[in-house]
């Protein structure tokens, strides 16, 4: 029996079974389009158009495009790596004391 460390290799998954249409072209197509909708992406490369029951991901990977244009949008400076503007709270209940 081997004792390699196990190596997961990711393979582009069939995210639409109908239509045996990948994650990564699905991906692509959502990405380069700038697709909003589930309708979209069925329009271009036929998945989501017919059960229905890949909707629920591709909605996700629409949402994860969003998101991903979102912050490729603001720049690197108005990031802020606190969400609390006041400092935190140990920091503060601590100099307080
Ligand atoms: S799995 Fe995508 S429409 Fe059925």
């Amino acid at each position: 029996m081997k004792n390699d460390p196990s190596i997961e290799i990711k393979e582009d998954e069939i995210i639409c079974k109908c239509f045996q249409v990948t994650e990564s072209t699905i991906r692509s197509h959502i990405s380069k389009k700038n697709i909003a909708q589930v309708e979209g992406v069925t329009s271009i490369c036929e998945a989501g158009g017919n059960c229905g029951s890949c909707h629920m991901l591709i909605q996700l990977f629409i949402d994860q495009n969003k998101h991903q244009k979102l912050l490729e949008s603001i720049p690197e400076s108005k990031i802020s790596k606190s969400k609390n503007k006041k400092g935190s709270f140990w920091k503060n209940l601590l100099s307080n004391a």
